[in-house]
Protein backbone atom coordinates (compact mmCIF):
# COMPACT_ATOMS: atom_id res chain seq x y z
CA UNK A 1 0.00 0.00 0.00
CA UNK A 2 1.29 3.82 -0.92
CA UNK A 3 0.00 7.29 -0.07
CA UNK A 4 -1.01 9.79 -2.75
CA UNK A 5 -2.23 13.43 -2.96
CA UNK A 6 -5.83 12.86 -3.23
CA UNK A 7 -7.38 16.35 -3.07
CA UNK A 8 -5.97 19.75 -2.57
CA UNK A 9 -7.88 22.61 -1.00
CA UNK A 10 -7.06 26.05 -0.47
CA UNK A 11 -8.07 29.23 1.13
CA UNK A 12 -7.03 32.50 -0.55
CA UNK A 13 -7.81 35.55 1.95
CA UNK A 14 -10.10 38.11 -0.30
CA UNK A 15 -8.17 41.19 0.32
CA UNK A 16 -5.30 41.69 -1.88
CA UNK A 17 -2.23 44.53 -0.77
CA UNK A 18 -0.60 45.69 -3.95
CA UNK A 19 2.55 46.48 -4.45
CA UNK A 20 1.32 50.15 -5.22
CA UNK A 21 -0.56 50.08 -1.62
CA UNK A 22 2.99 49.31 0.36
CA UNK A 23 4.43 52.53 -1.43
CA UNK A 24 1.88 53.79 0.60
CA UNK A 25 3.34 52.31 3.68
CA UNK A 26 7.35 51.95 3.45
CA UNK A 27 9.78 53.86 0.93
CA UNK A 28 9.49 51.04 -1.69
CA UNK A 29 8.51 51.12 -5.00
CA UNK A 30 6.67 48.56 -7.76
CA UNK A 31 9.62 48.23 -10.08
CA UNK A 32 12.18 47.26 -7.11
CA UNK A 33 9.92 44.44 -5.63
CA UNK A 34 9.01 43.30 -9.19
CA UNK A 35 12.35 42.94 -10.45
CA UNK A 36 14.06 42.07 -7.09
CA UNK A 37 11.17 39.25 -6.07
CA UNK A 38 8.68 39.41 -8.81
CA UNK A 39 5.76 39.67 -6.44
CA UNK A 40 2.84 41.60 -7.46
CA UNK A 41 0.78 41.33 -4.89
CA UNK A 42 -0.51 39.37 -1.58
CA UNK A 43 -3.26 37.92 0.00
CA UNK A 44 -3.85 39.72 3.84
CA UNK A 45 -6.85 38.84 6.64
CA UNK A 46 -7.52 42.30 7.98
CA UNK A 47 -10.39 41.09 10.43
CA UNK A 48 -8.43 40.40 14.10
CA UNK A 49 -10.81 37.72 14.57
CA UNK A 50 -9.56 35.41 12.04
CA UNK A 51 -7.06 33.19 13.33
CA UNK A 52 -4.68 30.30 11.24
CA UNK A 53 -6.80 27.41 11.98
CA UNK A 54 -9.84 29.43 10.16
CA UNK A 55 -7.68 29.23 7.29
CA UNK A 56 -7.17 26.06 7.58
CA UNK A 57 -10.37 24.75 8.68
CA UNK A 58 -11.70 26.21 5.34
CA UNK A 59 -8.70 24.46 3.18
CA UNK A 60 -9.36 21.24 4.65
CA UNK A 61 -13.07 21.45 4.18
CA UNK A 62 -12.76 21.79 0.70
CA UNK A 63 -10.28 19.07 -0.26
CA UNK A 64 -12.57 16.72 1.69
CA UNK A 65 -15.02 17.94 0.03
CA UNK A 66 -13.26 17.18 -3.21
CA UNK A 67 -12.69 13.56 -1.84
CA UNK A 68 -15.87 12.77 -0.84
CA UNK A 69 -14.60 12.53 2.66
CA UNK A 70 -16.78 12.93 5.97
CA UNK A 71 -14.70 14.74 8.41
CA UNK A 72 -15.03 11.05 10.75
CA UNK A 73 -13.24 9.45 7.70
CA UNK A 74 -10.03 11.55 8.67
CA UNK A 75 -7.41 9.92 10.93
CA UNK A 76 -4.96 11.84 11.48
CA UNK A 77 -4.02 16.05 11.14
CA UNK A 78 -0.66 17.40 10.66
CA UNK A 79 -0.74 21.25 10.57
CA UNK A 80 2.09 23.96 9.60
CA UNK A 81 2.85 27.44 11.30
CA UNK A 82 4.65 30.10 12.62
CA UNK A 83 1.35 31.85 13.46
CA UNK A 84 -0.16 29.65 15.84
CA UNK A 85 -3.46 30.52 17.16
CA UNK A 86 -2.34 29.80 20.38
CA UNK A 87 1.07 28.91 22.14
CA UNK A 88 -0.82 25.77 23.30
CA UNK A 89 -2.92 23.53 21.88
CA UNK A 90 -1.70 22.80 18.99
CA UNK A 91 -3.26 24.37 16.02
CA UNK A 92 -4.35 20.93 14.30
CA UNK A 93 -6.42 20.26 17.91
CA UNK A 94 -8.41 23.71 17.14
CA UNK A 95 -8.73 22.58 13.90
CA UNK A 96 -9.75 19.18 14.27
CA UNK A 97 -12.30 20.24 16.46
CA UNK A 98 -13.51 23.24 13.82
CA UNK A 99 -13.32 20.35 11.43
CA UNK A 100 -15.14 17.56 13.62
CA UNK A 101 -12.70 14.66 12.68
CA UNK A 102 -13.44 12.73 15.96
CA UNK A 103 -11.54 10.20 15.02
CA UNK A 104 -8.41 11.44 14.28
CA UNK A 105 -4.95 12.82 16.21
CA UNK A 106 -3.80 15.72 15.67
CA UNK A 107 -0.21 17.93 15.93
CA UNK A 108 1.63 20.40 14.81
CA UNK A 109 5.14 21.00 12.88
CA UNK A 110 7.24 23.92 13.35
CA UNK A 111 9.21 24.25 10.20
CA UNK A 112 7.94 27.21 9.27
CA UNK A 113 8.75 27.40 5.02
CA UNK A 114 10.04 23.80 4.81
CA UNK A 115 6.58 21.87 6.25
CA UNK A 116 5.38 20.20 3.08
CA UNK A 117 8.12 17.56 2.34
CA UNK A 118 8.59 17.18 6.13
CA UNK A 119 4.71 16.45 6.68
CA UNK A 120 4.22 14.53 3.28
CA UNK A 121 6.93 12.22 4.72
CA UNK A 122 4.95 11.83 8.12
CA UNK A 123 2.00 10.97 6.41
CA UNK A 124 3.28 8.95 3.46
CA UNK A 125 5.49 6.46 5.77
CA UNK A 126 2.28 6.15 8.52
CA UNK A 127 0.21 5.34 5.97
CA UNK A 128 2.54 2.72 4.11
CA UNK A 129 2.94 1.38 7.62
CA UNK A 130 -0.76 1.28 7.68
CA UNK A 131 -1.65 3.22 10.44
CA UNK A 132 -3.60 5.03 8.90
CA UNK A 133 -5.53 5.87 5.97
CA UNK A 134 -6.79 9.30 5.53
CA UNK A 135 -4.30 12.45 6.56
CA UNK A 136 -4.71 16.18 6.14
CA UNK A 137 -1.74 18.07 6.15
CA UNK A 138 -2.47 21.84 5.74
CA UNK A 139 0.30 24.70 6.11
CA UNK A 140 -1.89 28.20 7.22
CA UNK A 141 -0.28 31.06 7.98
CA UNK A 142 -1.31 35.06 8.86
CA UNK A 143 2.14 36.38 8.31
CA UNK A 144 0.68 39.85 8.37
CA UNK A 145 0.93 39.30 12.04
CA UNK A 146 4.58 38.77 12.37
CA UNK A 147 5.75 41.46 9.67
CA UNK A 148 6.91 44.47 11.05
CA UNK A 149 5.01 47.11 8.31
CA UNK A 150 7.65 49.78 8.67
CA UNK A 151 10.25 47.41 7.52
CA UNK A 152 11.09 47.32 3.71
CA UNK A 153 13.45 44.64 4.11
CA UNK A 154 10.72 42.43 4.82
CA UNK A 155 7.04 43.46 4.79
CA UNK A 156 7.06 43.27 0.79
CA UNK A 157 7.80 39.64 0.92
CA UNK A 158 4.87 38.11 2.71
CA UNK A 159 1.39 37.42 2.33
CA UNK A 160 -1.23 35.23 4.22
CA UNK A 161 -3.60 31.79 3.09
CA UNK A 162 -3.54 28.37 3.51
CA UNK A 163 -3.47 25.37 1.84
CA UNK A 164 -4.60 21.70 2.84
CA UNK A 165 -3.50 18.50 1.16
CA UNK A 166 -4.93 15.59 1.91
CA UNK A 167 -3.01 12.41 1.97
CA UNK A 168 -4.66 8.93 1.34
CA UNK A 169 -3.57 5.12 0.61
CA UNK A 170 -3.60 3.86 -2.66
CA UNK A 171 -2.65 0.40 -4.17
CA UNK A 172 -2.21 1.92 -7.79
CA UNK A 173 1.64 1.21 -8.79
CA UNK A 174 1.95 4.02 -11.40
CA UNK A 175 0.90 7.07 -8.89
CA UNK A 176 1.91 7.69 -5.20
CA UNK A 177 4.57 8.64 -2.63
CA UNK A 178 8.46 8.00 -3.74
CA UNK A 179 10.81 9.33 -1.37
CA UNK A 180 11.80 12.70 0.80
CA UNK A 181 14.98 13.85 1.81
CA UNK A 182 15.41 15.98 4.73
CA UNK A 183 18.19 18.04 6.23
CA UNK A 184 19.00 21.02 8.75
CA UNK A 185 21.59 23.32 9.80
CA UNK A 186 20.68 24.98 13.44
CA UNK A 187 23.84 27.11 13.20
CA UNK A 188 22.49 29.07 10.39
CA UNK A 189 19.28 30.19 13.35
CA UNK A 190 20.28 33.76 13.10
CA UNK A 191 19.26 34.57 9.14
CA UNK A 192 15.93 34.06 9.78
CA UNK A 193 13.58 33.97 12.71
CA UNK A 194 11.03 35.29 14.75
CA UNK A 195 11.01 36.31 18.56
CA UNK A 196 8.40 35.57 20.87
CA UNK A 197 5.51 38.06 21.00
CA UNK A 198 6.55 39.43 24.52
CA UNK A 199 9.71 40.13 23.20
CA UNK A 200 10.48 44.16 22.18
CA UNK A 201 10.91 42.91 18.35
CA UNK A 202 8.27 40.15 18.02
CA UNK A 203 8.33 40.35 13.74
CA UNK A 204 10.68 38.69 11.13
CA UNK A 205 14.36 39.29 11.21
CA UNK A 206 16.10 37.93 8.21
CA UNK A 207 19.70 38.31 6.19
CA UNK A 208 17.87 38.58 2.67
CA UNK A 209 21.25 37.75 0.87
CA UNK A 210 22.42 34.51 3.10
CA UNK A 211 18.74 33.05 3.03
CA UNK A 212 19.28 33.77 -0.82
CA UNK A 213 22.73 31.67 -1.28
CA UNK A 214 21.50 28.53 1.02
CA UNK A 215 18.04 28.57 -0.83
CA UNK A 216 19.35 28.14 -3.95
CA UNK A 217 22.09 26.04 -3.01
CA UNK A 218 20.19 23.85 -0.31
CA UNK A 219 16.89 23.48 -2.91
CA UNK A 220 19.21 22.68 -5.67
CA UNK A 221 21.43 19.75 -3.75
CA UNK A 222 17.98 18.13 -2.36
CA UNK A 223 15.99 17.62 -5.61
CA UNK A 224 18.90 15.78 -7.05
CA UNK A 225 18.91 13.67 -3.87
CA UNK A 226 15.45 12.82 -4.13
CA UNK A 227 16.15 11.52 -7.73
CA UNK A 228 19.06 10.10 -7.30
CA UNK A 229 17.18 7.74 -3.94
CA UNK A 230 14.92 6.74 -7.01
CA UNK A 231 17.57 6.10 -9.76
CA UNK A 232 15.82 9.02 -11.60
CA UNK A 233 17.50 11.75 -13.10
CA UNK A 234 16.20 15.96 -13.79
CA UNK A 235 14.76 14.80 -17.23
CA UNK A 236 12.12 12.45 -15.52
CA UNK A 237 10.79 15.32 -13.32
CA UNK A 238 7.55 16.55 -15.16
CA UNK A 239 6.79 19.40 -12.60
CA UNK A 240 8.77 21.46 -10.36
CA UNK A 241 7.12 22.71 -7.29
CA UNK A 242 9.13 24.86 -5.22
CA UNK A 243 8.26 27.10 -2.60
CA UNK A 244 7.28 30.28 -3.58
CA UNK A 245 9.73 32.44 -1.83
CA UNK A 246 11.58 34.69 -4.21
CA UNK A 247 11.35 34.54 -8.28
CA UNK A 248 14.90 34.49 -8.95
CA UNK A 249 15.48 31.63 -5.74
CA UNK A 250 13.33 29.42 -7.73
CA UNK A 251 14.61 30.53 -11.50
CA UNK A 252 18.33 30.23 -9.88
CA UNK A 253 17.32 26.63 -8.29
CA UNK A 254 15.92 25.91 -11.83
CA UNK A 255 18.55 26.71 -13.73
CA UNK A 256 21.00 24.48 -11.73
CA UNK A 257 19.19 21.39 -11.93
CA UNK A 258 18.70 22.31 -15.63
CA UNK A 259 14.79 21.97 -15.65
CA UNK A 260 13.37 24.13 -18.04
CA UNK A 261 10.70 27.28 -16.71
CA UNK A 262 7.66 25.20 -18.47
CA UNK A 263 8.16 22.91 -16.08
CA UNK A 264 8.35 25.08 -12.73
CA UNK A 265 4.78 26.06 -11.04
CA UNK A 266 5.34 29.83 -9.92
CA UNK A 267 2.14 31.90 -8.52
CA UNK A 268 4.14 33.80 -6.15
CA UNK A 269 3.37 36.89 -7.99
CA UNK A 270 -0.08 36.89 -6.41
CA UNK A 271 0.48 35.79 -2.89
CA UNK A 272 3.99 36.82 -2.01
CA UNK A 273 5.41 34.11 0.51
CA UNK A 274 2.90 32.45 2.31
CA UNK A 275 5.25 29.94 4.02
CA UNK A 276 4.07 26.36 4.96
CA UNK A 277 1.40 27.36 2.25
CA UNK A 278 2.86 28.34 -0.92
CA UNK A 279 3.41 24.70 -1.94
CA UNK A 280 -0.58 23.28 -1.57
CA UNK A 281 -1.86 26.60 -3.32
CA UNK A 282 0.68 26.33 -6.14
CA UNK A 283 -0.11 22.60 -6.22
CA UNK A 284 -4.10 23.55 -6.42
CA UNK A 285 -3.79 26.05 -9.15
CA UNK A 286 -1.75 23.87 -10.97
CA UNK A 287 -4.46 21.43 -11.18
CA UNK A 288 -7.03 23.56 -12.10
CA UNK A 289 -4.99 24.63 -15.00
CA UNK A 290 -4.42 21.30 -16.25
CA UNK A 291 -0.79 21.21 -15.09
CA UNK A 292 -0.83 18.51 -13.39
CA UNK A 293 -1.67 15.07 -14.69
CA UNK A 294 -1.98 11.26 -12.88
CA UNK A 295 1.52 9.43 -13.30
CA UNK A 296 3.31 12.60 -14.06
CA UNK A 297 6.95 12.99 -11.77
CA UNK A 298 6.23 15.81 -9.41
CA UNK A 299 9.19 17.38 -7.46
CA UNK A 300 8.19 19.46 -4.45
CA UNK A 301 11.21 21.85 -2.71
CA UNK A 302 11.26 23.77 0.29
CA UNK A 303 13.29 25.90 2.17
CA UNK A 304 12.84 27.93 5.82
CA UNK A 305 14.01 29.09 9.25
CA UNK A 306 16.15 26.72 10.83
CA UNK A 307 17.56 26.69 8.41
CA UNK A 308 15.62 23.31 7.00
CA UNK A 309 15.46 22.27 3.68
CA UNK A 310 14.11 19.38 2.01
CA UNK A 311 12.04 17.51 -1.16
CA UNK A 312 9.50 15.08 -2.42
CA UNK A 313 8.73 13.40 -5.23
CA UNK A 314 5.66 11.97 -6.09
CA UNK A 315 3.84 10.12 -9.22
CA UNK A 316 1.03 12.56 -9.11
N1 LIG B 1 12.10 48.67 -1.64
C1 LIG B 1 13.12 49.42 -2.06
N2 LIG B 1 14.39 49.23 -1.67
C2 LIG B 1 14.63 48.23 -0.81
C3 LIG B 1 13.61 47.40 -0.33
C4 LIG B 1 12.30 47.67 -0.77
N3 LIG B 1 11.25 46.93 -0.37
N4 LIG B 1 14.13 46.50 0.50
C5 LIG B 1 15.46 46.72 0.53
N5 LIG B 1 15.75 47.76 -0.26
C6 LIG B 1 17.05 48.37 -0.52
C7 LIG B 1 18.06 48.06 0.55
O1 LIG B 1 17.91 48.96 1.64
C8 LIG B 1 19.35 48.27 -0.18
O2 LIG B 1 19.64 49.64 -0.24
P1 LIG B 1 21.14 50.16 -0.04
O3 LIG B 1 21.92 49.55 -1.18
O4 LIG B 1 20.98 51.64 -0.14
O5 LIG B 1 21.56 49.66 1.31
C9 LIG B 1 19.01 47.82 -1.60
O6 LIG B 1 17.59 47.82 -1.70
C10 LIG B 1 19.54 46.46 -1.97
O7 LIG B 1 19.22 45.58 -0.95
P2 LIG B 1 19.74 44.10 -1.02
O8 LIG B 1 19.46 43.45 0.28
O9 LIG B 1 21.13 44.06 -1.55
O10 LIG B 1 18.80 43.52 -2.14
P3 LIG B 1 18.77 42.05 -2.72
O11 LIG B 1 19.02 42.09 -4.16
O12 LIG B 1 19.57 41.10 -1.91
O13 LIG B 1 17.26 41.66 -2.54
C11 LIG B 1 15.79 40.39 -1.12
C12 LIG B 1 16.70 41.62 -1.24
C13 LIG B 1 14.65 40.52 -2.08
C14 LIG B 1 15.27 40.33 0.31
C15 LIG B 1 16.62 39.12 -1.44
O14 LIG B 1 17.83 39.12 -0.73
C16 LIG B 1 15.86 37.88 -1.13
O15 LIG B 1 14.83 37.59 -1.71
N6 LIG B 1 16.34 37.04 -0.23
C17 LIG B 1 15.64 35.88 0.18
C18 LIG B 1 14.75 36.24 1.31
C19 LIG B 1 13.51 35.39 1.39
O16 LIG B 1 13.03 34.82 0.46
N7 LIG B 1 12.98 35.33 2.59
C20 LIG B 1 11.75 34.66 2.78
C21 LIG B 1 11.80 33.75 3.90
S1 LIG B 1 12.90 32.44 3.63
C22 LIG B 1 12.25 31.45 2.56
O17 LIG B 1 11.09 31.40 2.40
C23 LIG B 1 13.17 30.66 1.79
Amino acid sequence: MNAYIRAIGVCRPKDVLTNADLEKIVDTNDEWITTRTGIKERRIVKDPNIMSSDLATAAAQEALEKAGLKPEDVDGIILGTIVADKVMPATACIVQKKLGCKNAWAYDITAACSFVPIALNNAALMIRSGQAKNILIIGTEIMSRIIDWKDRNTCVLFGDGAGAMLISETDDPDRGYINTYLKSDGTTDHILYVNQPNHENPYIQMDGQAVFKMAVKEMTTSVRKTLEMANLTVDDVDVLCPHQANLRIMEATADRLKIPREKVLMNLHKYGNTSSATIPIALYEAEQEGKLKPGQLVSMVAIGSGMVWGASLVRW
